[in-house]
């Protein structure tokens, strides 16, 4: 395995903002980005697992870290669904630094129950923190790192949104979401220097705390995560990418487009496609189109070669 110096990617004279960083995943973001040189303001609603309650006490705790280990960092108690609230955090951060360069978005709770006995409120809830919560903090400093020509923003999804999980289609569907927010911002921001990414972690926080096994919550660290955040939210990080990272591993994960199976405009196309549906269902020359565009360029190509 290739090694590194240390600590050569830095963080100095950057600003960074870390939603949800009172705890978890995001208290380990927050602590990195400032031990690496990043002034961070460290954002915790302070809500309990489920999102009820609040308290600034999480994101002054990790403010006062940052401060004890040399870093510089502000908290900040706004929460993500409210965007007057946002505004406020971001102004304050420009205030008080006069840039934001780095946005990671991760600031979120769980309502888990199956569809059958979720409420309307419950789905909406966890649409409103994770997806709308991203939303809001992204606009919020999207003008300013147009204007700087610079960004890098994560937005935190999830392999229940990538791959499903039972009793969590709410948390699924805002978490994919996310995945589709990024993939137009990345094209909308290449030409102004932001990069926009996907983190998709498994960690031992309290939110996971009940759903595995002990030994292998041992291994979970949050801290075994964050390198992947540092990795998106650097200089010279990829866009577009969706990097899954627990225990240590780091991978991609990628949406793809098969090569397909041309059937054409007729009256038994879909007796055809289920005769094809071993060909429609193979991997194999599967791409990563690199915009939506590229199915309509496919599927008109095919019929335009299959019309020869
Ligand atoms: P956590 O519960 O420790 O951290 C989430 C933080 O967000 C809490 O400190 C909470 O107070 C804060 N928060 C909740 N609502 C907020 C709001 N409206 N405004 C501001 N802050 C708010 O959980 P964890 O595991 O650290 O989660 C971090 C992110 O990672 C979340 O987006 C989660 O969905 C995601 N994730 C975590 C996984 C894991 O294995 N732990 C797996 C996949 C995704």
């Amino acid at each position: 395995m290739a090694t590194s110096s240390h600590t050569s990617i830095r963080f100095d004279d950057q600003v960074a903002i870390v939603t949800g960083a009172g705890g978890g995943l995001g208290r380990s973001h927050a602590l990195q980005l400032a031990a690496r040189g990043a002034k961070v303001v460290v954002n915790d609603l302070g809500v309990a697992r489920d999102g009820t309650g609040n308290t600034l006490s999480p994101a002054e705790s990790v403010v006062e870290e940052i401060k004890a280990a040399g870093g510089q960092a502000i908290a900040s108690a706004a929460s993500v669904t409210d965007p007057a609230a946002v505004e406020e955090m971001v102004n304050q951060a420009m205030r008080q630094w006069g840039r934001v360069d780095i946005l990671v978005n991760n600031a979120g709770f769980l309502r888990d129950k199956t569809f059958s006995k979720m409420t309307l409120d419950d789905f909406r809830a966890i649409v409103d923190v994770h997806l709308m919560g991203a939303v809001h903090c992204t606009k919020a400093v999207w003008e300013i790192m147009r204007q700087q020509n610079y960004g890098r923003i994560v937005m935190t999804t999830s392999s229940s949104g990538l791959f499903g999980n039972f009793g969590q289609s709410n948390y699924g569907a805002a978490k994919m979401a996310l995945v589709g927010l990024m993939q137009t911002l990345a094209l909308e921001g290449q030409k102004y220097g932001i990069r926009v990414n996907c983190l998709a972690p498994t960690a031992a926080t309290r939110m996971t705390e009940e759903l595995m096994r002990p030994e292998d919550l041992a291994l979970l660290k949050p801290e075994c995560v964050t390198p992947g955040m540092l990795y998106l939210v650097s200089r010279d990080g990829p866009t577009k990418t969706i990097l899954c990272a627990g225990a240590g591993t780091f991978s991609r994960s990628s949406v793809t487009l098969s090569d397909g199976v041309y059937i054409g405009e007729r009256p038994d196309a879909v007796e055809l496609l289920k005769a094809n549906e071993a060909r429609l269902q193979d991997r194999s020359g599967e791409t990563v189109p690199t915009t939506g565009f590229q199915q309509s360029i496919m599927e008109i190509t095919k019929a335009r070669g299959a019309k020869k």
